[in-house]
């Protein structure tokens, strides 16, 4: 079977080699916006440069999939099932924790669509909802595509062209060009339906930071724990050094657990250009969504 991805402009460009590991398992790759689709050749014409969001990539791989009889298409977050089949994380976690007889405090993760934090903590927010544990969960997301710190709760597009179903999330408008921050695994206008469900409701918690201080924490993290995160792990890690300080600052003994969602070995470009003071802070001034309900 052929595997085809359209692999977000910029992130095939920043990150080479993510994209000669998809080549060496045999995908074909391909930059988007692309040539390929209807709709990535509309937005090539307005601008050659374009830098692709995943928005854009979704439409382009949904467009593919409708136009060729032999195409299916696989969805890597966002969709509420893709959460639960990721919560195979959370409950190999629980176990780890009955078997060492500690129960965590604080849960966090980062959120691009939603699936590694929700994988993470679904089985253990169960256990807050029947009552019995009072955990706390913290989901990071970067300042510069703030979905669910600054974004609209209503009814929008999971991909850019307008082709999925409305979602009730949080979103900073399915047209939003996120700027081209090195953590392109969260640069996703909205979030899972289900996750957004729960942080309307005040069951999660949401913090957003700019990439600078994330690549700070993620230094730290390195140089005391020796593993070089990825830059989208690099988010919770800001939050669990945060709150680890201000535990320690209130004599406060908690047990704080983090998603570990990937390592950084692919992201040294990333690495390299924040050490030499290269990374900008994107954060927009206004957001605009439009509502498609009434
Ligand atoms: C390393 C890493 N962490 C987190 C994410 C975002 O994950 P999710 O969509 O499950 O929220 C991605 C997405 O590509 C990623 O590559």
């Amino acid at each position: 079977m052929k595997c085809k991805v359209y692999m977000v402009r910029v992130s095939y460009d920043q990150k080479p080699g993510r994209r000669t590991m998809m080549e060496t398992y045999g995908a074909e790759v391909t930059p988007s916006p692309s040539n390929d689709t209807k709709f990535g050749k509309s937005l090539l014409e307005q601008d050659k440069q374009h830098p692709g969001t995943l928005g854009i990539a979704i439409s382009e791989a949904l467009e593919d999939t409708v136009t060729h009889d032999d195409s299916r298409y696989c969805l890597g977050s966002v969709l509420n099932h893709v959460l639960l089949h990721q919560s195979v994380i959370g409950l190999e976690a629980q176990k780890q924790f009955e078997s060492i007889d500690v129960e965590p405090d604080i849960i966090a993760g980062c959120i691009g669509g939603g699936s590694n934090f929700a994988g993470f903590a679904y089985p253990f927010l169960g256990e807050k909802l029947r009552g019995r544990t009072d955990i706390r969960f913290v989901a990071c997301e970067p300042k510069a595509v703030p979905s669910t710190t600054r974004g609209t709760y209503t009814y929008d597009f999971g991909d850019t062209a307008e082709m999925t179903p409305l979602l009730k999330m949080y979103t900073v408008g399915h047209n939003y060009v996120s700027p081209p921050i090195h953590s392109g695994g969260l640069r996703y206008h909205g979030k899972a339906p289900s996750l957004c469900h729960l942080i309307n409701k005040g069951y999660v918690e949401s913090v957003a930071y700019h990439q600078n201080e994330v690549f700070q924490a993620a230094r730290t993290f390195a140089q005391t724990e020796g593993l070089i995160p990825a830059p989208e792990t690099a988010h919770v890690i800001k939050y669990v050094i945060d709150e680890a300080i201000r535990c320690k600052e209130r004599d406060d003994d908690k047990v704080i657990a983090f998603n570990n969602c990937g390592h950084g070995l692919l992201d040294l470009k990333a690495y390299e250009d924040f050490q030499a003071g290269r990374l900008v802070d994107y954060e927009p001034a206004s957001i605009q969504v439009e509502n498609y309900v009434n």
